[in-house]
């Protein structure tokens, strides 16, 4: 008898696709070639560290994948379908949630109403009006998950740079997000609280949510990644598991910006 081939999303249900597969993406800024031909995979509940220097691509992909910046050519995979994602929402539909080193926050608005920024909660009846204290009880609810320590009527900018972070990754995680990015989320943070952040990154491991950590600073991800992914000038140069790689190894990558020469690198 002949088998039924398996639709890409039974393969993702017993295990065998990945949550995420980006492939063969290119991406044009005028003329500017700022990816040429990269392939990222992210599994359930994984955690990938993407390096590369300064204008090698990290933030051109994670907003391909997030739907804030178009790409030139590649498919998305999400659960093994292919998918179009033509904008934030589109993204945020499939269980994708970037948080921005930037504007992860608003920063006028207080905690509460930043967890549901455009989603927010209202009143029944015919007049649409917002229901605060609902938002407020569930943002309560979503900080103490974190274990975040912070008032929900609080104006953000009253927040430390690490609780700002914090407050953007309650809000992926409320909304049942697979899948956050986070763009350089230590970059400006004192060590302590970017050991928060890091923290927060095993939480949404812990919870089955997978997450792309952004960094310049191979020490700031090494610790959380389950995998390392290198890109060198829109080129991905590695594409490995941790206990496949060592930290000197790595390191050796990125100063060189060159491919390891064993067949470690990914697909
Ligand atoms: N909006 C844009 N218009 C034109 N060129 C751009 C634009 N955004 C990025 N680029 C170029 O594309 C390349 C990749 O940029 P990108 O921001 O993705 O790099 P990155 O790896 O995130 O760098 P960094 O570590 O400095 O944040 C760079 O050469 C950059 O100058
Ligand atoms: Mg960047």
């Amino acid at each position: 008898m002949v088998e039924a081939l398996s639709t890409g999303s039974e393969l993702y249900e017993k295990g065998e696709a990945p949550f995420l597969r980006a492939e063969n993406i290119h991406k044009f800024y005028g003329s500017v070639h700022a990816l040429r031909g990269v392939t990222l995979e992210v599994w359930k509940g994984e955690v990938v560290g993407l390096l590369g220097d300064n204008g090698a691509g990290k933030s051109t992909l994670a907003g391909i994948i997030a739907g804030a910046i178009p790409k030139t050519a590649g498919k998305i995979y999400i659960k093994g379908r292919e998918v179009e994602i033509n904008g934030v929402q589109d993204a945020r539909r499939y269980g994708i949630e970037m948080v921005y080193q930037d504007h992860a926050v608003v920063d006028v608005l207080d905690v509460a109403r930043n967890i549901f920024l455009g989603r927010e909660l209202v009143k029944p009846g015919l007049i649409k009006l917002l229901d605060m204290d609902r938002m407020k009880a569930e943002a309560e609810k979503a900080l103490r998950n974190l274990e975040l320590r912070v008032p929900p009527d609080r104006e953000v900018k009253f927040l430390s740079g690490g609780e700002r972070q914090g407050v953007a990754i309650s809000r992926a995680m409320y909304f049942k997000a697979e899948l956050v990015i986070l763009d350089e989320p230590t970059a400006a943070l004192s060590v302590s609280a970017a050991r928060k952040v890091l923290d927060f990154v095993r939480q949404l491991k812990n919870s089955g949510i997978a997450c792309i950590v952004i960094s310049h600073n191979l020490h700031h991800v090494y610790p959380v990644a389950d995998r390392i992914v290198v890109l060198s000038r829109g080129v991905k140069i590695a594409d490995m598991k941790k206990e496949e790689t060592s930290i000197e190894e790595l390191e050796e990558i990125l100063v060189t910006g060159k491919a390891p020469n064993s067949n470690s690198k990914g697909a």
